[in-house]
């Protein structure tokens, strides 16, 4: 909370509009509660509200904290920006009364918003993410702490530090894991945030190298959460034969949602 009012101080010293991502608003509250001075008598509600209160509007996507399928939302304070924007959304989306999203999906909506705000759901919630990263934790696996709310995140150069870089190892690591489990990790490293001077050739690379193992709200046991993680260790304890990626085919932006790779042989 503290830096949201802090973000709101420097917004509001440059004249600049101020807007939060909300995707995961409601675990955010509740790592206030549970973290910072002051707040552990109030509720996931009134934390919520209050981070809301520093902002000018959100952007949302509603399949993480608004317990959906799929959708979004854009909110405003700004009466003027809010016409403004119903206009690009009837060209772009749909009509204002459902913006492009199916009856079914508003109505899990307004729904969504409200549950994810028990503090049951989610203790719970984030009780089995810390499930996975502690289990990782303790078999030796490189997992970036603190533990998050909604994901572990595997660090690769500790992980993989045989391969370099431009081999792409969180790709490969996801990779096997694919294989090996079935589970889709995310990659999020050089494929994403490094690249190659056109003018120079030089590789430049990205400070972080890892692997995001997101856990959905409210889709899987215990049992699954031992599953991934019985994976994961298993190709921790087999790491050193695990080999790197070539690109083969990537779109000149945004590389790592539609790139091609093969593995090294
Ligand atoms: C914080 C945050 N905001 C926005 C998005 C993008 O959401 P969408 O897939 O609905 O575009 C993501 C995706 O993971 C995210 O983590």
């Amino acid at each position: 909370m503290e830096n949201l009012r802090g973000v709101r101080a420097i917004a509001d010293r440059y004249g600049i509009p101020f807007y939060l991502d909300a995707a995961r608003f409601a675990e955010n509250a509740y790592f206030i509660k549970q973290r910072e001075a002051g707040y552990q008598h109030t509720t996931v509600k009134e934390i919520a509200r209050e981070m809301f209160s520093y902002a000018d509007g959100c952007t949302m996507s509603s399949k993480k904290d608004g317990l959906v399928n799929i959708g979004g939302f854009l909110a405003l304070k700004d009466e003027q920006k809010y016409r403004q924007a119903q206009q690009v959304l009837i060209l772009l989306e749909g009509f204002v009364t459902y913006g492009g999203m199916a009856g079914r999906d508003l109505e899990a909506l307004a729904i969504g918003l409200q549950e994810v705000l028990d503090e049951c759901y989610l203790a719970s919630r984030i009780r089995q993410v810390h499930l996975l990263g502690n289990t990782l934790l303790q078999a030796g696996v490189p997992a970036l702490r603190p533990i998050g709310g909604h994901c572990v995140m595997l660090d690769m150069k500790l992980f993989l530090p045989h391969i370099p870089q431009e081999q792409y190892p969180a790709e490969a690591f996801a990779a096997e894991l694919y294989l090996d489990s079935g589970t889709r990790g995310c990659g999020l490293g050089q494929l994403a945030f490094g690249f190659e001077d056109p003018q120079t050739g030089e590789i430049q690379y990205s400070p972080l190298e890892v692997v995001r193992l997101a856990v959905p709200r409210r889709v899987y046991t215990d049992n699954h959460i031992h599953h991934v993680a019985k994976s994961v260790i298993k190709l921790y304890e087999q790491r050193q034969a695990l080999k790197g990626m070539r690109l083969v085919w990537a779109p000149p932006g945004l590389r790592h949602f539609t790139a091609h790779l093969e593995p090294l042989q």
